[in-house]
Parts: C-alpha cells; sequence; structure tokens
C-alpha cells in the first residue's frame, strides 16, 4: 500500500511538474556555447524578427538540420535577436529570445515547445499556439515547423 501511494505521489509530481513547465518554460542554461548560425539581417519591418538575429543549436537539434530538418525529440533552438544600429547595420542591444524544443506532449504546436523570453531570460508571455505556432506552420509545415536549415550554419 506504502509504495502505491509513493508511486501516486511521483506520477502527480511528474504531472505537475510537466504542465507549469509548459506554462512557464525556462530557457536553457549554456546556449551561446552551441552551434552558432551565421549573422541574418532582417530589414522587413513588419517581421517578428526585424533586426539582427544568430541562432543556436543544441547537438540533437545539429543532427536535425544535418537530417534535411528532422528532429529527434528533446533537440533545442534559440535566437537571440537584437536591434539595428545604423547604416550598414550594426548590432544594437539585444530585445528579445526565443526558444523552440522539440516535445511530444505540445501537440498543439506541432510537437514543439515555442516560447518567447525577454532580455532578462523571464517568460514575455507571447502565445505560442497563434503566435509562434501559426506563422511556424505557415512557413515551414514541410520542414518539421523549423524555418531555418543546415545553410544558415555555414
Ligand atoms: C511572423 C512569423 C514568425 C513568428 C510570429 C514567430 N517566428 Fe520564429 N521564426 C520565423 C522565421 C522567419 C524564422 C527563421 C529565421 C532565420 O532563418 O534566420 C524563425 C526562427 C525561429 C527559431 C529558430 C528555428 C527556426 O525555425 O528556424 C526559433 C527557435 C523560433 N523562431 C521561435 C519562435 C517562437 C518561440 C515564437 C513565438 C514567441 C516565434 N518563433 C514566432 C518566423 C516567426
Amino acid at each position: 500500500m506504502k509504495s502505491v501511494v509513493i508511486m501516486l505521489s511521483v506520477l502527480f509530481l511528474c504531472f505537475s511538474a510537466a504542465t507549469s513547465e509548459a506554462a512557464s518554460p525556462v530557457l536553457p542554461k549554456g546556449y551561446t556555447a552551441w552551434k552558432k548560425s551565421e549573422r541574418k539581417v532582417v530589414t522587413d519591418k513588419s517581421s517578428l524578427f526585424y533586426g539582427i538575429h544568430y541562432i543556436y543549436a543544441d547537438k540533437k537539434a545539429q543532427r536535425g538540420y544535418l537530417a534535411g530538418n528532422k528532429f529527434p525529440e528533446g533537440s533545442r533552438i534559440v535566437v537571440e535577436s537584437f536591434t539595428i544600429k545604423g547604416n550598414p547595420a550594426v548590432d544594437g542591444p539585444k530585445n528579445m529570445i526565443v526558444l523552440m524544443r522539440k516535445d511530444k506532449r505540445q501537440t498543439a504546436t506541432g510537437g514543439w515547445l515555442f516560447a518567447g523570453f525577454g532580455v532578462d531570460g523571464k517568460p514575455s508571455g507571447l502565445d505560442p499556439v497563434t503566435i509562434c505556432f501559426g506563422c511556424h506552420q505557415k512557413d515551414a509545415a514541410q520542414r518539421d515547423f523549423v524555418i531555418s536549415t543546415k545553410k544558415d550554419f555555414k
């Protein structure tokens, strides 16, 4: 009986950890040591990524890019975005960080956790379904919802 109670509490803890993680996701530590993309400049002011950004891919995500955008469970990709300063464009202050993590529980968003953060690393509260996934589904439904490709990591 005692072991059943323990098992149930472990299950409950796992479940509540999973749900609260989805509600307030955490930015992975040390992502700046992951594989970094080329510097990318977006001058279209209507884009969420207007500015300059760099994409970081962990080991699993690197394999996913090499496999032609087929990502294994747990893959993590982070984008750091900076404002544009001057002409020619140089990197201004950092203004946004976003994360995608392959997580099969996230069925409403293509099996990826989508999360936006402020520069302080705190969740920015952008809605993952309507804002993030809406755009990624439109542009990359055939590429596992990841818009960039291995060409971005020369
Ligand atoms: C208006 C469209 C749009 C919206 C909204 C959007 N993204 Fe993206 N996202 C893009 C584009 C375009 C790229 C590719 C950038 C590049 O190639 O350098 C991208 C790239 C990414 C990447 C790098 C992996 C990839 O797909 O290339 C992550 C991580 C990411 N976005 C997360 C998010 C999150 C989290 C949100 C919501 C907070 C979000 N995005 C909202 C268009 C969008």
